[in-house]
């Protein structure tokens, strides 16, 4: 494959500015960063790719024998279509027009020049994929380099002179201008055959197609197909895949090396199959289960849509070790589902707790519900090697931690910035899910509230780009190091941390000594109250090469000015594209770490009857205070929950109990048990008591529950109180 940096750059550079005007200007002639026809491929997790044509083992060379093995083998488009719902994949990238498997054509082509098929595989498909809510999407080769391989010498797999009979003049397919004029032809053909299929996958790019605008014409006659290219990061092109590479430590963690920024729609193609071509050579490969489930979650958790390529055989089935991990994906994902679909990637650009290397040599990514950013999931792939689990929570206040497959809730703290799991046990081979439930972030100053200034920006991207709160802007240093990024908060306020989205357009992965991580390497921080005297640095540092929110902790002051002064990034002088290059989408200060907010005021009051009452809310026994009680099930387990109850601070229960015996009930708060409390008699239903117990709320909120242990249930429960 041809990879062009140089051109990849320039054109993701384009792109924004595209972007850019895109607020402005609604009607851009060429692509557009998002658009509702992408709506589809947003989402979507998945894809199946699949490589799959005339060279397929055993090859072919005669154009109709191929066809009627197809045929005869049994093959039918229904068999991908349920393959692809196994892999919880909602689009299937069909390469049969690929060079190196003979260029046909799986469609009755009009257009001689290559192998062509009388029946119509491509129309069934894409009407397979349609009725099951399913997208296909046609991959389109531009290269005619191996119009004779593998076959005896002086033989082409493509008919010049066909073609040019067809086209009145004369075209050498084999060159790139003469290939690019038919496959132009072919991109036509297709359009006006088959409005409902997805779009176009297209292997890097033909001069030809760019000099006879090829996709504004299909922008024009088929506003609702994507385009997609492989490798190269062009600007009209809705979505751009970074095929396979290997070597990342985690191995599944093929995100780190990705070089293109979300919100641009990214997807990651790579091989289910263990070794081998990326087509069926007659071989079964293996599937490394642990590996791809990885990729499948680690994407997931950065926006990144997989696209699967499996190896297809003539009559269009798979081999048995694709069938087995096809049928075990079904199962494992079904489970997890949730906690992956309607999600973005967790500390990226959709905020979220942060992704990656965590503590006790864990390691994971984090998900975050599209329509509601309280709802995120952690997910561990290489877990810790105790029974905690410790990472930052950009500022999100934690009210509840389960664990998604049981339900079971999950003992939690948070401090100095980090969220702790405690109590972990029962992890799964792969992917253990949390659920995490929050209440807003807390302690970051807002885009406004602050301006920043830096020592030197390329033009069009000033510092005050990193202090709008918008991702689609972003600061650049101008290749200057060091460079020191300042920020004024107007007046003397309280830090006590810094945050940053970084640009997350090189690898992290430094594979080459020219593909490396423009991320910032060595920090200094200093402080000033006015502007001008700095003193010595009030901390310094490395930050890690990696993707994601970045947070840099200070010593907690009182001060006006802040200066990030950055003295190196992770490129190395070898690679003169990120060399010395930096660019800050977004960053803010902290005043306070989530979870020390300050205690609430004396007598806060949580009804009952706002919290979970596993029973009836009840008002037939007067006494109670707001609008009703909780009069939970008569039976052992019943409980009442109260969420985002806020400490630190002593509990306080108002209950009555009517009968004559107790009703004991088990606090647990975060999940952890904080013993039983006994809830004796109170001479009547109408008679509410008070109840205290002396438990350890953590800073900030709290999820409390009362559980019966016995088969009466709990006593009607009115409130809970908390006394700091
Ligand atoms: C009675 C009472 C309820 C109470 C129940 C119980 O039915 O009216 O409010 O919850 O007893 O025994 O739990
Ligand atoms: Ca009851």
């Amino acid at each position: 494959m041809r990879t062009g940096w140089g051109k990849r750059l320039l054109a993701y550079g384009a792109a924004l500015v595209v972007a850019a005007g895109l607020a402005a200007t609604p009607s851009v002639a060429h692509g557009e960063l998002q658009d509702p026809r992408q709506d589809f491929l947003r989402a979507s997790q998945a894809g199946l790719f699949l490589h799959w044509g005339e060279r397929t083992a055993p090859a072919h060379t005669d154009c109709g024998a191929w066809e009627s093995d197809v045929t005869e083998g049994g093959w039918t488009a229904d068999y991908w279509v349920n393959e692809a719902k196994k892999l919880h994949a909602q689009y299937i990238v069909l390469a049969t027009f690929h060079s190196r498997l003979g260029y046909a054509r799986p469609w009755p082509s009009k257009i001689p020049g290559s192998c062509h098929t009388s029946r119509d595989f491509l129309g069934e498909l894409i009407a397979a994929t349609k009725k099951a809510g399913m997208r296909t999407i046609l991959y389109m080769t531009d290269d005619p380099q191996w119009n004779a391989d593998g076959l005896p010498s002086g033989k082409s797999w493509l008919d010049s002179k066909g073609f040019s009979t067809y086209a009145g003049h004369t075209v050498n397919l084999t060159t790139r201008d003469g290939f690019g004029e038919f496959s132009y032809d072919n991109f036509l053909e297709v359009m006006d055959k088959y409005p409902d299929l997805g779009g176009f996958w297209i292997d890097n790019d033909n001069d030809y197609w760019l000099s006879h605008n090829l996709y504004e014409q299909i922008r024009a006659k088929r506003p609702n197909y994507t385009l997609s290219n492989n490798n190269e990061d062009t600007p009209i092109m809705d979505m751009v895949s970074n095929e396979q590479k290997t070597g990342m430590s985690p191995a599944y963690d093929y995100p780190q090396a990705v070089w293109t920024a979300a919100p641009r729609l990214v997807e990651a193609d790579y091989k289910l199959p263990d070794t081998g071509a990326w087509w069926y050579t007659g071989t079964d490969s293996t599937v490394d289960a642990g590996l791809n489930v990885g990729r499948y979650i680690a994407n997931a958790g950065s926006s990144i849509k997989s696209l699967m390529d499996e190896t297809a055989m003539v009559n269009g089935k798979f081999p048995s070790h694709q069938v087995d991990y096809n049928n075990f994906l079904k199962g494992y994902l079904d489970q997890i589902w949730g906690s992956v679909n309607g999600t973005e990637g967790g500390g990226y650009l959709n905020g979220g707790l942060q992704p990656g290397f965590w503590n006790d040599g864990s390691h994971g990514v984090t998900t975050i519900s599209k329509t509601n950013p309280d709802q995120q999931f952690i997910h561990v792939l290489t877990k810790p090697s105790g029974s905690t689990l410790r990472l930052r929570d950009n500022g999100y206040q934690v009210t509840k931690v389960t664990n998604f497959r049981t339900g079971a809730a999950v003992g939690f703290s948070q401090a100095n910035g980090s969220l702790t799991l405690t109590g972990l046990s029962g992890w799964d081979k792969y992917d253990t899910v949390f659920q995490v439930e929050t209440h807003g972030r807390t302690g970051i100053y807002p885009a406004g509230s602050y301006t920043m200034s830096a020592s030197a920006s390329a033009s069009g991207h000033p510092a005050s780009a990193a202090a709008d709160g918008s991702y689609l802007t972003y600061w650049d240093n101008k290749k200057t190091l060091p460079v020191s990024l300042t920020y004024d908060l107007g007046s003397a306020k309280h830090v006590q941390y810094l945050g940053l989205n970084q640009r997350e357009d090189s690898v992290s992965y430094a594979r080459s000594s020219t593909e490396q991580s423009a991320r910032i390497r060595d920090y200094k921080v200093y402080v000033s109250a006015n502007g001008t005297d700095w003193g010595s640095p009030v901390t310094s540092g490395t930050l890690p090469s990696h993707r994601g929110v970045q947070f840099i902790d200070l010593p907690a002051r009182d001060t006006r000015y802040v200066r990030l002064e950055v003295d190196s990034t992770w490129a190395a002088s070898s690679d003169s594209t990120h060399y010395k290059l930096l660019r800050i989408d977004d960053s803010w200060l902290g005043s306070a770490y989530a979870g020390s907010a300050t205690p609430p005021p004396p007598g806060t009051r949580y009804e009952a009857e706002t919290g979970t009452c596993q029973g009836t809310v009840d008002s037939d026994h007067a006494g109670f205070s707001g609008t009703g009680f909780c009069n939970t099930t008569n039976a052992t387990g019943s409980y009442v929950e109260w969420s985002g109850v806020q400490g630190p601070g002593t509990v306080k229960f108002r209950y009555a109990n009517g009968t004559t015996t107790d009703r004991p009930a088990a606090l647990t708060v975060n999940g952890t048990a904080a013993g039983t409390l006994a809830f004796a008699p109170t001479a009547s239903w109408e008679a509410w008591t008070d109840a205290t117990v002396t438990v350890p709320l953590a800073a900030g909120p709290n999820t409390l529950r009362l559980t019966s242990t016995n088969t009466g249930g709990t006593p009607n429960l009115d409130y809970l109180e908390v006394t700091p």
